[in-house]
């Protein structure tokens, strides 16, 4: 079968195809072929061997995944031959409370990722796929729909009177608008690019900032709100842009803090920025929440709720598994909108 590895990352991305013997599920394992998997911000990191040591590596990359189950091993109950599925990579949060202790066993993190054909899999992560939903659909949910799901609906619990800020036009974000728009709330979405913002009205945002045009955003959001701010933003970049979304908050306004600042081109993570203009928390009785993921309870209720009110993820291009290469340099020219998928035959 056929498996992309990350490679000798020195010199920068080393992406490379190999053949790698068929695996054969153990008890409680499931062998699962792959048919979509998709591309994160975080993969990129991965890839492109930034914020650890540069060096060979033979790990398969990517965490998004649909498929179907090719085999089960002794012993599997949830899931047969031929069920179209799809799994969380932070595989060990079922339901209840994240642990920091499950990023230990964490798919295309600490173990091989999803860019193959096959892959083993235990049983207990693995959700049925609605039947109306393609692999390519359901291939950019794990990361970034579960992720603004999380932040929008379980940790922000958003009710319909509330503002939803949400940074960017990314996968995190756009899915952010998306499960914001579901609940009736009112959102107001940046990005760089006026283009972009187009397409974003007309997937139901209310209001647009461009960031680049208004860097002070924080200060548009509040003139759209008659002073006022919003009640949820979605911090989708890092802590750079920490302040301004605090500056952005109502009284009693959340931070649902998302995005990692990018790595620099040095490798090294930056430093984030003075602290010393934040609003004062206390007053204005604000909240800022990390956000991880979600769990399978979290992502079988999104997977309801996106058959019961026919929602799509916003897809910007599908590559072939062949081309894989192209589809991580079309993420790094910084021109894609919502997800890019690479379909697996
Ligand atoms: N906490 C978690 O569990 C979790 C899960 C998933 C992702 N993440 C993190 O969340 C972040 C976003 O992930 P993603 O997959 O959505 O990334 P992505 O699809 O690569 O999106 C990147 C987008 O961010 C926007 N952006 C960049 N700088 C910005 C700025 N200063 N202000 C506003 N927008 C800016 C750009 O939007 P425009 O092109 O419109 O300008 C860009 O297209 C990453 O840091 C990722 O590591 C965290």
């Amino acid at each position: 079968m056929k498996a992309y590895e990350i490679g000798d990352t020195r010199n920068g991305l080393a992406l490379r195809m190999v053949e790698r013997p068929m695996p054969v599920p153990g008890p409680g394992e499931v062998l699962y072929r792959i048919r979509a998997t998709g591309l994160n911000a975080r993969d990129m990191t991965l890839l492109l061997g930034l914020g650890r040591e540069p060096g060979p590596e033979t790990r398969v990359p990517l965490m998004d995944n649909a498929g179907e189950v090719a085999g089960v091993g002794p012993g599997v109950t949830r899931v047969k031959v031929g069920d179209r599925v799809a799994m969380t990579h932070y595989w060990q949060w079922l339901d209840g409370a994240w642990d920091v202790k499950m990023r230990e066993q964490d798919f295309a993190g600490t173990r091989d990722g999803f860019l193959a054909e096959y892959l083993i899999v235990p049983e207990a992560p693995l959700v049925h796929l609605p039947d109306e939903m393609s692999f390519e659909s359901a291939s950019t949910l794990q990361s970034a729909g579960l992720t603004a799901w999380n932040a929008v609906i379980e940790s922000g619990r958003a009710r319909p009177s509330d503002v939803i800020v949400t940074l960017g036009t990314g996968g995190v974000s756009v899915f952010g608008l998306q499960w914001a728009k579901l609940i009736g709330a009112r959102v107001i979405i940046t990005s760089s690019s006026d283009a972009k913002l187009e397409r974003m009205t007309a997937l139901g945002a209310d209001n647009t900032i461009n960031y680049r045009a208004t860097p002070r955003w924080s200060d548009a959001v509040l003139a759209l709100t008659g002073g006022r701010g919003a009640d949820i933003v979605l911090n989708t970049v890092g802590m750079g842009e920490m302040e301004q979304c605090l500056l952005a908050c109502a009284s009693g306004g959340r931070v649902m803090y998302i995005g990692a600042n990018p790595v620099a081109p040095d490798r090294k993570m930056p430093t984030p920025t003075a602290l010393a203009n934040f609003p004062n928390l206390i007053i204005k009785d604000l909240t800022i929440k990390g956000v991880t993921v979600g769990s399978r309870r979290m992502f079988e209720d999104m997977l309801k709720a996106m058959a019961v009110n026919k929602i799509e993820p916003v897809i910007d291009r599908v590559f072939d598994f062949a081309d894989a290469q192209a589809a991580v340099a079309y993420m790094q020219s910084g021109e894609k909108l919502g997800k890019v998928v690479i379909r697996i035959d």
